[in-house]
């Protein structure tokens, strides 16, 4: 059997869940409390900027007050293991939270931005911040008021290193999908990428995705009990 060494892991909403950060459309998820229109879209920036700030403060506030779960220390674990094996893990994560790097993995792909992170329209800079932003915020690179905008990938918006992780699926030997409903795209297409590279694919969600069908394996459960052992059957055929 070859020996896996090379992994892109895609990680969404449900991986952060038994850390207590809502999913978005499960039951009682975000996106049934509020409207996707009015807080992330460019246009509702646009129309009403203190809204949308505050719904990011609020989310980014949260972030002080959870911690990563098992499902994130085995990814921060495997990154570590696939390194010392002559490997490579890509995590490629749609979360805008931190739970991953609090989690040990050093190189995170974030493909919808970070809560985190802040991106001043009138200089282009983004620098990262725990603040709450109105629109009376100073940019602190060029002192600009009320040009700093939360650096989430909207709808509407370009995921950002699509190159890099198109790029990492095609020299991966396994691709593996954690805690996303599959309802989402580009994300969402990235297992019929895999297959059409001729990959291995592997989904580990807590029921099947809306692409579940796409992907060779399928484990049903919760990422805080599953990722974990996934990652060590991973590290024991390493070795
Ligand atoms: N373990 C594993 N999976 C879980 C768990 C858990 N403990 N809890 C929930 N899930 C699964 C759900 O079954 C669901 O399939 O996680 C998935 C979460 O799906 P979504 O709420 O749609 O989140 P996600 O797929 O990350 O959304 C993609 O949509 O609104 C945007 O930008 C936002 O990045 C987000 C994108």
């Amino acid at each position: 059997m070859v020996k896996i060494k090379n992994i892109v892991v895609l990680t969404g909403a449900g991986i952060s869940a038994e850390s207590g950060i809502r999913t978005f459309r499960d039951t009682g998820g975000l996106w049934e409390e509020h409207s996707i229109e009015k807080v992330a879209t460019p246009e509702a920036y646009a129309a009403d900027p203190e809204l949308v700030l505050g719904f990011y403060n609020a989310r980014r506030a949260q972030l002080s007050t959870v911690e990563p779960n098992p499902a994130h220390h085995a990814l921060g674990r495997l990154e570590k293991g696939l390194l010392d094996g002559g490997g490579y893990l890509t995590l490629v994560t749609q979360n805008v939270d931190d739970l991953h790097e609090r989690g040990g993995a050093d190189n995170v792909i974030h493909m919808h931005g970070e809560l985190l992170s802040q991106w001043c329209r009138a200089c282009d800079s983004k620098f990262k911040s725990r603040d709450d932003f109105t629109t009376s915020s100073v940019c602190p690179k060029c002192d600009h008021i009320g040009r700093v905008r939360p650096d989430i990938v909207w709808f509407g918006e370009m995921p950002y290193s699509m190159g890099a992780i198109e790029t990492a699926v095609n020299n991966c030997d396994l691709f593996v999908s954690i805690g996303t409903s599959g309802a989402v795209y580009p994300a969402a297409g990235f297992v019929q990428l895999a297959r059409g590279m001729r990959k291995q694919t592997l989904e580990i969600n807590l029921e099947p995705s809306e692409g579940s069908s796409f992907f060779h394996d399928s484990r049903l459960g919760k990422a805080g009990e599953l990722v974990p052992i996934w990652v060590d059957e991973i590290l024991e055929a390493l070795t």
